[in-house]
């Protein structure tokens, strides 16, 4: 069974996703509040991890492509390496592109989620990382068989989507969203196009929220007037 998903997003009131490119917080209040109230209100879900999208997980992807010292054979199975109990990172990473060098992120074991057209090489080098992967189809875009295979062969149960708005979009338009908590925070972009938390990349006729209704579980305003806003995602997606 696949696990419980909740968007976990930080907004300005504009609906922007840029962190960096908002206004500052009002005098007195701390600059840090962003990030320190996104990391509270998301332990409050007590998720087994988080997923995000690949760009989003270059922030943490430092290591760098390297040949393997060998290349095992069964390399085609879902891995499942030495997580010691720590929570799960899941990196959307369909071509293999993020080299990691290490097994976690921010303290999370990474679970690279793949294409099947990836090489043995780039799997080997992830056993080598001691980075946990599996497959979501041969494009890396089947998103529910690779929520089934978090469930069923890593015991996941529920996770944080955290973006960013791409990823978001298509977890959106595949119906694999059951919550949504969006922290506002007092702050504007301000300049048309900047991407929001949902950012599906499809042609103008497309809704990919048919058929879905939010209903509302809580509101709270936080320190500095963060605003937190809790629903739940109710509805079937409609067919396409
Ligand atoms: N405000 C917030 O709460 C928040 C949270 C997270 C991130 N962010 C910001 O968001 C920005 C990145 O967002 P982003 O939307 O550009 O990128 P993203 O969602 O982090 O990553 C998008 C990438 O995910 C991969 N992907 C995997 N499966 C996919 C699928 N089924 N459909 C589409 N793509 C799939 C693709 O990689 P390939 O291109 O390799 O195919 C795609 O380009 C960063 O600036 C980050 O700081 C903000």
């Amino acid at each position: 069974m696949r696990p419980k998903i909740i968007c976990h997003m930080v907004s300005s009131v504009d609906g922007r996703l840029l962190v960096d490119r908002w206004t500052p917080p009002a005098a007195g209040i701390d600059a840090d509040i962003v990030h320190r109230t996104y990391d509270q209100v998301a332990s409050r879900f007590d998720a087994d991890g988080w997923i995000v999208g690949r760009k989003t997980m270059e922030g943490y992807a430092k290591g760098k492509a390297r040949p393997p010292g060998t290349i095992p054979a069964d390399l085609r199975a879902p891995h499942v390496a030495d997580r010691r109990g720590r929570d799960t990172a899941v990196a959307m990473d369909p071509h293999g592109r993020l080299h990691y060098g290490r097994d976690h992120a921010g303290g999370d074991h990474i679970v690279a989620v793949l294409g099947e057209q990836v090489t043995d090489e780039y799997l080997a080098e992830l056993r080598e990382d001691g980075v946990s992967y599996l497959f979501a189809g041969p494009d890396g875009h089947d998103l529910h068989r690779a929520m089934d295979i978090l469930g069923d062969t890593f015991g996941i149960s529920t996770l944080l989507l955290e973006g960013g708005g791409t990823i978001n979009g298509a977890f959106l338009k595949a119906g694999l969203i059951d919550g949504i908590s969006l922290l506002m925070y007092p702050g504007i972009d301000g300049l048309a196009g900047v991407p929001s938390i949902f950012e599906y990349g499809g042609t103008d006729d497309e809704r990919p929220a048919a058929g879905r209704s939010l209903r509302h579980l809580a509101t709270e305003t936080l320190e500095g007037g963060m605003v937190w806003l809790h629903y739940a995602v109710e509805g079937a997606p409609a067919s396409p």
